[in-house]
């Protein structure tokens, strides 16, 4: 476990712990306030991630962005955001188990640098894997759990809502049930802005 930020980040863009390493770009090590209340975490970075090197960056990135913007959250300001595997998975496929268990110390890292109040999942995949593994997104999401004293939550994907617009309303539900639990939990998320 790295106490500090710097050792962090420099390990973690050195890391080769999976296969993945052999095919990125970028380490996509996450984005935003690293004292954040509130962590997002996604899937794995795309192809725009893996070339820029942070994540959310494309069409995805920019819907999360309007549905961030709607409750007064924003990636540079009053969040921060990282995935379950720094580095991209060839054709975008789901990261293997594997892989995402090779990956996962650095988001724990993360997770005890930051010491976050509330942790949205985004998609199946995030919400699986830090929520519960039989996890039922479509039944499930907006519903929050706590776990060692951390809200959770999961959210449909950006990229799930790009390929069915239908479902773009629940989402915004969950993300009004967002804004209330910040307002009920933490006390800087709503002040720094
Ligand atoms: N999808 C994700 O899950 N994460 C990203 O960073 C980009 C797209
Ligand atoms: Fe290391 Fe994670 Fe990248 Fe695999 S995906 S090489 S574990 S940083």
């Amino acid at each position: 476990m790295y106490q500090n930020w710097d050792e962090l980040e420099a390990c973690c863009h050195a890391c080769t712990n999976c296969n993945l390493c052999k095919t990125r770009k970028n380490v996509v090590v996450g984005v935003g306030n690293r004292e954040a209340e509130v962590l997002f975490i996604g899937e794995g970075p795309g192809e725009n991630e893996d070339l820029q090197g942070e994540p959310f960056v494309g069409r995805g990135g920019q819907l999360l962005d309007k549905m961030l913007h709607a409750i007064d959250l924003d990636r540079n300001k009053n969040i921060y955001i990282a995935n379950i595997v720094k580095c991209r998975p060839p054709q975008n496929r789901d990261p293997l188990p594997e892989e995402q268990e090779a990956c996962i110390q650095w988001l724990r890292n993360q997770v005890a640098l930051i010491r976050p109040k509330i942790i949205v999942c985004l998609g199946r995949i995030a919400g699986m894997k830090l929520i519960k593994p039989d996890l039922k997104i479509t039944k499930e999401h907006g519903i929050f759990f706590e776990k060692n004293g951390v809200w959770m939550m999961a959210t449909l994907h950006p990229a799930a809502l790009l390929r069915n617009p239908a479902q773009k309303p629940g989402a915004f539900d969950d993300f009004l049930k967002l804004r209330e639990k910040i307002k009920e939990v933490c006390q800087q998320t709503y002040s720094d802005i």
